[in-house]
């Protein structure tokens, strides 16, 4: 399996990950997915890419009457997902969103930071979009190539000094280049880039984040190596606490929505 996938195959490091997220200043993505879909009373929606489900619960905390389908490939996050949405009518279904054949609609899709995790995107949001009822809005969110510009930096540090290739697929679909994946889909399509900052008063959080990223480099990096990676890392967040009160960084995102007439 895809060794950025496997990451994925059980809850913990998606909650570190969001741990980190939890830190950025401004609306939260649940709050602008919220507010950028108008409204879910009533209404059935699709989360496929589920993860454990928590950005789902956070979307539709104000709304009690939807009906709620969560997808992914893995059945721990189904599992979790299920669990943590049950305050609504929810079913789960382990499974691809490229291939899935769901046999019903749906007033609302969400795709959150998935499509870059796909072996095909543009197979996976045609599918998704099949789904999508007339009338119906599909919320895609994404990296964008402007985020986290500290831990590019490390990242590049630690290549050059281990010669080891850092190998996401973060890149491979992200806010610059979406259009190239979306071109002959029907509706309208628009999307956005969101400015937050993360904002530590200490690494713990970081330093948890990029703990679940030994795995995406070219060759396992030795405990040594790994080591002086984190410490790397821990000293630039340090210092910059110190003369600065705080450790800010650019969490710049993206957002799109097809919305069919
Ligand atoms: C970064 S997590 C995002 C989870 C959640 N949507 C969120 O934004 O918090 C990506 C999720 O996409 C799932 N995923 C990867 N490939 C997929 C595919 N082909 N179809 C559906 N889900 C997929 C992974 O298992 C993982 O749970």
């Amino acid at each position: 399996m895809d060794r950025e996938l496997t990451q994925y195959d059980s809850t913990e490091a998606l909650a570190l990950r969001q741990a980190l997220y939890g830190f950025a200043t401004g609306p939260t993505r649940g709050d602008i997915v919220r507010n950028t879909l108008c409204g879910f009373e009533g209404m059935s929606v699709l989360d496929a890419g589920c993860g454990n489900g928590k950005l789902m619960a956070e979307i539709l905390r104000p709304f009690r009457d939807v009906t709620v389908t969560v997808l992914d490939p893995s059945e721990a996050m189904v599992e979790e997902a299920v669990q943590r949405c049950s305050l609504w009518q929810t079913s789960g279904h382990v499974a691809d969103i490229s291939n899935i054949q769901l046999s019903r609609f749906f007033d609302r899709i969400v795709l959150a930071h998935i499509l870059h995790l796909t072996n095909d995107p543009i197979l996976a949001i045609e599918n998704a979009i099949r789904h999508l009822r007339p009338s119906g809005r599909c919320i895609i969110t994404m990296h964008s190539g402007t985020d986290f510009p500290k831990r590019r930096e490390w990242i590049s540090w630690f290549e050059q000094t281990f010669q080891n290739q850092y190998r996401a697929k973060r890149d491979s679909l992200n806010l610059q280049n979406i259009n190239a994946f979306t071109t002959g889909l029907p509706g309208t399509f628009e999307k956005q880039l969101i400015h937050t900052e993360i904002c530590l008063a200490e690494p713990a959080p970081y330093l948890d984040y990029i703990g679940t990223e030994r795995h995406r480099w070219e060759h396992e990096p030795t405990d040594e190596e790994w080591n002086l990676y984190r410490d790397h890392v821990r000293t630039d967040i340090e210092s910059t606490i110190a003369r600065h009160g705080a450790f800010v960084e650019q969490h710049d995102w993206g957002l799109a929505t097809i919305h069919l007439s």
